[in-house]
């Protein structure tokens, strides 16, 4: 596993992002390691190998150089995934079994709602979904049995922000996970907070460029680490190197865009403010994610220009999408179901000026006509 860097954790965050996990490659001193792209490695004699380097699903060098780089902006020890999902079910199958207790979001991820409902209770997990902007609601909620609490925050798609500390005063004999795929630790570091784990989409932010699908669970326990390694072992669901090398190649200008994305937003939310049709207008203050509501949201999502009409978020482009068609449709009909007008938008790194003429164009060509050829499509 590469080591960290003891002085590293004296470095202001933008230094850590730039560096975190990257040593000179010992053979060639290329300052970028090599990418290894191997599933297995030779031995001297059975059972003699570097490290923990005998076969690839177990372990990978640059794999370890993500997961160790994910860890120091974390605060913690990164455990890598194929998805955000894997690395969400990773976390749910070392805190639960079957007949535990687990809560969730009341708006939250329709794919980590599936994952309770269709998936986890047919294994026995039963949950419950409660506002967890509301402390007072979630301590009710939270049981003896309760084994897990699951944050989002900022809420995907509301976007509440969630009072990690308080959730943590709260939580009884239950482990705090956070997936901070949409604050990102530019903005929010839960395991600073009190959570046990912190998750991601690095499909989103973390990778930043709308090429990799991938996910992360990190947590300051040792016990906790190792049965995340297990799993991520046992099940199977890694990483590819190249993959690995993508997300690692994003987080050296996470700062940056982060404060890209917010910028953006800032003059996004601005002018929706100001539009007659557009409310319940949402932004927590950083990041790059706004939602509001439109009483014809799909013809606006249908008429922008540099908006793309797409699922995800996070990337230096901008997105637009309906969540209730797209995104969320899991929760259709469900306690965590999403309004058919509000629009997500997820606002690029593109100049904030173009961004706002762009949706200021769309707003205004909305017809009910084109509302209809929306729903169609
Ligand atoms: C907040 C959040 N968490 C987790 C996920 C799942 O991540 P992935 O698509 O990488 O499996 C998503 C995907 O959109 C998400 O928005």
């Amino acid at each position: 596993m590469t080591e960290l860097d003891p002085d590293a954790r004296r470095d202001s965050f933008a230094t850590r992002a730039v560096h975190a996990g990257l040593t000179p490659d010992p053979s060639f001193g290329s300052v970028i390691p090599a990418i290894h792209q191997t599933s297995t490695y030779a031995q001297p004699r059975p059972g003699e190998f570097a490290g923990d380097y005998d076969y690839a699903r177990s372990a990978n060098p640059t794999r370890a150089a993500l997961e160790a780089a994910l860890g120091e902006l974390e605060g913690g020890r990164g455990v890598t995934f194929a998805s955000g999902l894997a690395a969400e079910h990773a976390v749910l199958t070392i805190s639960c079994e079957a007949g535990s207790h687990a809560v969730l979001p009341a708006d939250l991820y329709g794919g980590t709602y599936r994952l309770l409902d269709e998936v986890m209770s047919r294994w026995g997990l039963a949950y419950d979904l409660v506002d967890q902007t509301d402390l007072a609601a979630l301590e009710r909620t939270v049981r003896d049995d309760t084994r897990l609490i699951w944050v989002e925050s900022p809420t995907n798609p509301l976007l509440h922000v969630v009072d990690i500390e308080g959730v943590v005063a709260r939580r009884r004999h239950a482990l705090v996970a956070v997936d901070n795929t949409f604050a990102t630790p530019a903005n929010q570091r839960p395991l600073e907070l009190g959570a046990d784990f912190v998750v991601h989409s690095t499909t989103k932010y973390l990778s930043g460029h709308s090429d990799v699908v991938g996910g992360v669970a990190i947590t300051h326990s040792d016990d906790l680490y190792a049965l995340l390694r297990f799993v991520q072992n046992a099940i199977g669901a890694v990483p590819g190197p190249l993959d690995c090398f993508l997300v690692h190649r994003g987080l050296r200008t996470l700062h940056l865009r982060m404060e890209a994305h917010a910028r953006s937003a800032g003059a996004v939310v601005e002018l929706l403010r100001a539009m007659p049709d557009a409310h319940d207008v949402r932004w927590p203050g950083f990041s790059g994610m706004v939602s509001f509501r439109h009483p014809r949201a799909g013809d606006i999502a249908a008429r922008t220009r540099l908006f793309t009409l797409a699922e995800s978020l996070g990337g230096v482009e901008s997105l637009i999408e309906v969540p209730q068609a797209m995104t969320h449709q899991s929760v259709e009909g469900s306690a965590a179901a999403v309004p058919a007008d509000l629009i997500r938008l997820s606002c690029g790194i593109e100049d904030p000026a173009d961004l706002v003429a762009d949706l200021e164009q769309a707003l205004a060509s909305s017809s009910p006509e084109l509302e209809l050829q929306a729903h169609r499509r």
